[in-house]
């Protein structure tokens, strides 16, 4: 990323603002060993009750299961995802057994765990200079049937990650929008006291 596109309020660690979601990815394939430092960054995410509610499935191009993966994703994400070193298919466990009564019961902050995890395997790839890009643009139900999850799991986000391609690969029209993009200000969603809906 270029350095200062993005401008910060108040100044904060430039690990946090450096990290962006290109769309501009390799395709050189991801080894088990490239993938570790991301997945052990999402280890040390936080959860409620420490319950690391979070699972990843990764697959990478050339394995058997690739092409089938890529054609869950959206048409409008296929393009670029496809270029990935590695899909993730990152899954969070929603359902529990009571533990007095062994009843199943909805672990409410399952997304919200996940979400951590997603955010700190995010940040480390972009400290290692890899790209990680999270995707709710796929087709749920086909994702589920992939991993053959049951009732107790859900699929969270599929995240491409690869080492960053060539901008020259892109069209002019991606590569003008393959860039850091900006942020609503604090002053529209930090309330003081009280809350302030939204006027629409
Ligand atoms: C849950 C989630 C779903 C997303 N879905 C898509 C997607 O389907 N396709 C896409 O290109 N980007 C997707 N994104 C990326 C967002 O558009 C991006 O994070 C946002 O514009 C902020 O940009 P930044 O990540 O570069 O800071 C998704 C991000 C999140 C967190």
């Amino acid at each position: 990323m270029k350095a200062g596109s993005r401008k910060p309020e108040f100044e904060i660690e430039p690990l946090i603002l450096s990290r962006w979601s290109s769309r501009c990815l390799s395709g050189e394939a991801m080894t088990r060993d490239e993938l570790a430092p991301l997945f052990e960054a999402a280890r040390w995410a936080p959860s409620s009750g420490n319950l690391q509610p979070w699972r990843f499935v990764y697959v990478v191009p050339g394995s058997a299961r690739w092409a089938e993966l890529v054609d869950i994703l959206a048409e409008g994400n296929r393009w670029w995802a496809s270029k990935a070193g590695a899909l993730l298919l990152l899954v969070s466990r929603r359902l529990l057994p009571n533990r007095h009564t062994g009843e199943m019961q909805l672990q409410v902050s399952h997304s919200f765990d996940a979400g951590a995890a997603w955010v700190c395997l995010a940040q480390q790839a972009s400290a290692s200079g890899l790209v990680a890009h999270a995707m709710g643009g796929f087709d749920r139900a086909r994702a589920t049937a992939f991993l053959g999850l049951d009732e107790r799991y859900q699929v969270e986000v599929v995240i491409a990650v690869g080492k960053p391609g060539d901008p020259a690969n892109l069209t002019d029209e991606q590569r003008e929008r393959d860039v850091p993009n900006g942020r609503r200000p604090q002053a529209e969603w930090v309330f003081k006291d009280s809350f302030v809906p939204d006027a629409g």
